[in-house]
């Protein structure tokens, strides 16, 4: 499974860097607008500076819910930078801008989707990664997770070949389940995908092989 870093914060980005194991980002509109990123060259240089500190894909959402705004935004932002994936919203416009970019050999991340319809229109129309919030069904009592599982199984059943990215990933548990569902990616807050890292008997482990090292060696 990939991991892909759910933020606009480059200190962030560079962190989940370094450690080596980071195969992309995903933004927003609310995410750039935590970091205080305005103004649509300011907007456009940030996601320039972050395809600059990461080797993988960089998914930047439109702001046009019309046909040709997303399609004139999506051609812009996919000339910025090879590494940028066009981010659009599950909308009746948005499928047919998926359909479109797609034609035109740009990769599509579909946002908003909540539901196993939604994620069979996102693959019809070729769209390069459908993004279920799982966090998001979790907060109105429905299981995300479950949705993750349900769009796996279907993708495979049938061939399609867009890749389940996980998002509205809320904690460490949502990564591992969604690697039991089968996500192709999940995307992640990177206080998540530290705890990965935790486990009290690596710790009092790495404690005692340092204090037996110790006691020979002074
Ligand atoms: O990847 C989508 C994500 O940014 C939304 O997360 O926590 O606002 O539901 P959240």
């Amino acid at each position: 499974m990939k991991f892909f870093i759910d933020t606009a914060n480059l200190d962030q980005i560079r962190e989940a860097q370094d450690l080596g194991v980071l195969d992309g980002v995903t933004t927003n509109p609310s995410l750039m607008a935590k970091e205080g990123i305005k103004g649509q060259e300011n907007i456009l240089n940030h996601y320039k500076n972050i395809c600059e500190i990461v080797d993988g894909d960089v998914s930047a959402e439109v702001i046009s819910t019309d046909y040709a705004g997303m399609i004139k935004e999506g051609e812009m932002l996919a000339a910025l930078h090879p590494q940028i994936v066009v981010k659009i919203p599950m909308i009746k416009e948005g499928i047919k801008a998926i359909k479109y970019l797609t034609s035109k050999g740009i990769r599509t991340n579909c946002t908003l989707v909540f539901s196993l319809g939604q994620a069979l229109l996102a693959a019809k129309a070729g769209a390069t990664y459908v993004s279920p919030f799982i966090g998001r069904l979790d907060d109105i009592s429905t299981d995300g997770v479950a949705l993750i599982r349900q769009i796996v199984e279907m993708y495979n059943f049938y061939g399609y070949e867009t890749e389940v990215l996980a998002a509205s990933i809320r904690h460490t548990m949502h990564i591992i389940q969604c690697l039991e569902a089968g996500a192709d990616v999940a995307t992640c807050p990177l206080s998540a995908i530290l705890g990965l890292l935790n486990h009290p008997l690596t710790d009092s482990g790495l404690e005692k092989f340092l204090a037996d090292y110790k006691k020979v060696n002074g």
